[in-house]
């Protein structure tokens, strides 16, 4: 096979509850995860060595050398197979970068599952998932999709039924923010608030939402933790939060770390409005309208 094209979804946080900081710098989480279907696509090709070649939208902010996500993906898995191969990796971005959707965890689970075929491994799924979780703690869910519930640093993950599909609008910001420095503010934030942070639990209202496929009441339960930290950090995101509100969002939240906002709708139509309205009233510069969930990396 001298060529292999995988696609993989971004992701929203429906619920993102933060707990303490542990020794290692991490936070226990519950995370529950929605593929959404913003796609990037990673081509992996026959090669000497492992390099990476960014096209598209926000290609410019994606780096080419070795903190770029899917070349230490394409590693990885050399590593764990015990040889030295090759690949030349295009990648198509068409999610926004640093955005809060995982798009380079998405990077990563597209060149491990691309890798994995282009060099005939045959790694069955459990070692691509053991891979992903030293990569990052979002790369598991990358290579899942669906929905899921992860806990530990976000990389144990449970796969949850839902009951329809779920029709949003994400509104893009100017530049990107980085993971670290929103976890960084949200610890900030807590330690001068003195208050205990409480071990972090699935909200079963939120599951019951996600199970029965009701649109209504997954918007009265979004919920993220980091939220206030990347409102601290980008202000201006919480005139945009109030004009989804304002114009019929089911729910308004950041997605992840941000600074990407995602808007639940109440079905395609009103995506579609919602994603518009944003943009024609200023409130976002770009806003995307999109469904979930949707699967995980997959060849094409
Ligand atoms: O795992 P990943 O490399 O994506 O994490 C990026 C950063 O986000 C970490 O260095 C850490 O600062 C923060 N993080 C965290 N707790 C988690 C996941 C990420 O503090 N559960």
């Amino acid at each position: 096979m001298s060529s292999v094209t995988v696609r993989v979804p971004a992701k929203v946080n429906v619920q993102l509850s933060v707990g303490p900081l542990r020794e290692d710098g991490y936070h226990d989480l519950v995370n529950v995860f929605h593929a959404v279907s913003i796609f990037d696509e990673v081509v992996a090709k026959e090669s000497e060595s492992i390099t990476v070649v960014v096209n598209g939208k926000w290609s410019d902010q994606v780096p080419t050398d070795d903190n770029n996500l899917a070349i230490r993906a394409a590693r990885a898995l050399a590593k764990h197979a015990g040889r030295t191969y090759g690949a030349e990796l295009i990648i198509q971005k068409d999610i926004p970068v640093a955005g809060g959707m995982a798009g380079g965890s998405a990077d990563a689970a597209g060149a491990l599952v691309a890798c994995n075929e282009l060099w005939g491994l045959g790694l069955p799924f459990e070692d691509l998932m053991e891979i992903a979780g030293d990569l990052g703690s979002d790369v598991p869910f990358s290579l899942l999709g669906g929905t899921a519930v992860g806990t530990g640093r976000g990389e144990q993950l449970s796969e949850l039924p839902t009951g329809g599909t779920f029709h949003w609008v994400f509104a893009l910001a100017n530049g990107g923010l980085s993971t670290a420095s929103v976890y960084a503010e949200c610890d900030r934030l807590r330690a001068a608030s003195g208050a205990q942070v409480p071990w972090p639990q699935l909200d079963d209202d939120l599951m019951e939402a996600l199970g029965t496929g009701d649109a209504y009441s997954l918007g009265a339960h979004l919920s993220n933790d980091l939220q206030q930290a990347a409102l601290n950090l980008r202000p201006e995101l919480g005139p945009t939060l109030e004009a989804g509100r304002q114009h019929g969002a089911l729910g308004a939240i950041v997605s992840g770390s941000g600074p990407t906002c995602a808007f639940l709708a109440i079905d395609a139509l009103h995506a579609s409005d919602l994603a518009l309205s944003l943009t024609s009233t200023g409130a976002a510069h770009t806003a995307v309208a999109a469904h979930g969930p949707v699967r995980g990396a997959t060849l094409a």
